[in-house]
């Protein structure tokens, strides 16, 4: 009995000790970690706080997510799932493949998320008829982030094709300055190549490459040529660029160090966090050549199973995610755009209202793809081949000509 009782309080230590989730409280796995991702992340956590629901924050660093799903895996290999993890595309898929992720119908029916929920975010969220995840929110890829007075400055317009964004660049680089702030992280790397490849090839290429993964296109001089445009940028980054968080790059561009970032509307949220206001500091706009196109990755929790029912706390929490004035006040200021159709502009900054008709479009006229950088092309295997090759490119271990190569052989290999 003394023994029983010691054992008790011992667990209830060590549950403090390691944060370890109570019974009415969430916790979540999430890689948002820069200021403007921070800044999202509180309205969640306030939204939840109202209704008397606790937040245990587990937050692993690493744009896109990789190391995140590392922790992740370590997590559930263990036997301690957490409540609900942030996730992208076909890694939801993968983990309701095993059977990992509860049952969230009862509140998708209740509150009517079939009606309002596009397709494409359906595609992985829901699976055999099961809503397995809540959608948070679509963010794209295919943006260019731009400092208005050094644009100015130099007498430079935003560019609209692949040479105009050349001579901008050249303008920029004659002039002193650092044309493009990047990242070099493969992550990174790979999200620019979304773009150049969407632009160098157009839409049905890009399709046939990165979500077909069709052996032709991938070999072909198209994507030669898009490892050439790599090349191009590889040459107009800073000497400092390697290893570079991503939110470290956009204040590069907040400073006026640097030209342009191409980079997904999550870079807004740095812009905005730092007080900077669309069209007067900073301008967005689409990747050259990509004006029409959209090519996304959405942000979801899955709520990983902790017993057979649904807790309550997860109902909870993907209730107030999908509730209309969350969507509108959270993605308002993480960059991204409502996961729901029904949402008004209204709270939206231009870059916002102009994400938000732009999805719309794109969504209509067929011109909507899944990022292959954000997982929403092709499985996490598949997509981390791509970067290897990108990346080893991109630090100029292969010429474009070998990187065409490696390419085709490690896509196959992946799959
Ligand atoms: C996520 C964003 C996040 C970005 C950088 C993307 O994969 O979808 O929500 O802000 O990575 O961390």
């Amino acid at each position: 009995m003394k023994l029983n009782k010691y054992l008790k309080a011992s667990v209830a230590a060590l549950a403090i000790s390691t944060g370890a989730a109570q019974a009415a409280d969430v916790e979540v796995l999430h890689w948002w970690t820069s200021g403007g991702e921070a800044a999202a992340l509180n309205v969640l956590k306030g939204d939840l706080e109202g209704q008397g629901i606790g937040w245990q924050d587990m937050p692993v660093a690493g744009g896109g997510g990789e190391a995140a799903m590392t922790v992740l895996r370590a997590r559930v290999t263990a036997g301690n799932a957490p409540t609900a993890v942030q996730m992208l595309g076909f890694d939801i898929l993968d983990w309701a493949d095993q059977d990992a992720l509860a049952d969230l119908n009862e509140t998708a029916a209740k509150e009517g998320w079939d009606d309002v929920v596009p397709d494409a975010l359906k595609a992985f969220a829901k699976v055999d008829g099961k809503w397995v995840s809540a959608p948070v929110n679509v963010h794209s890829t295919n943006w260019v982030w731009a400092n208005k007075a050094v644009l100015d400055a130099n007498g430079i317009a935003a560019p609209e094709t692949w040479e105009d964004f050349v001579a901008a660049v050249e303008a920029l680089s004659a002039a002193g300055l650092t044309p493009i702030a990047h990242g070099g992280q493969a992550w990174q790397d790979a999200t620019i190549f979304d773009a150049v490849v969407m632009s160098t090839g157009g839409p049905d290429f890009y399709k046939s490459a990165f979500i077909d993964l069709d052996a032709e296109a991938l070999g072909s001089d198209t994507m030669k040529e898009a490892f050439d445009r790599m090349a191009f940028i590889r040459a107009n980054v800073d000497d400092n660029f390697s290893g570079r968080d991503w939110n470290l790059a956009t204040a590069m561009v907040i400073n006026g160090e640097a030209g342009f970032q191409m980079m997904g509307d999550w870079a807004k949220g740095e812009f905005l966090n730092a007080g900077k206001v669309p069209g007067e500091d900073f301008l967005c706009f689409r990747f050259p050549g990509t004006q029409e196109q959209v090519t996304f990755n959405a942000d979801q929790f899955a709520l990983f199973k902790q017993g057979d029912a649904v807790g309550a706390e997860q109902a909870a929490l993907a209730s107030a995610i999908l509730s209309p004035s969350f969507q509108s006040a959270f993605n308002v200021v993480k960059g991204s755009v409502p996961a729901r159709t029904d949402v008004s502009d209204e709270a939206f900054d231009d870059c916002g209202k102009k994400g938000m008709a732009d999805l719309a479009a794109a969504a209509s006229s067929g011109n909507l793809f899944g990022s292959m950088a954000h997982g929403h092309a092709a499985p996490a295997s598949v997509k981390n081949a791509i970067y290897d090759v990108v990346t080893a490119h991109f630090n100029g271990e292969y010429d474009s000509e070998t990187a065409v190569d490696e390419l085709v052989t490690a896509v196959e290999i992946a799959q």
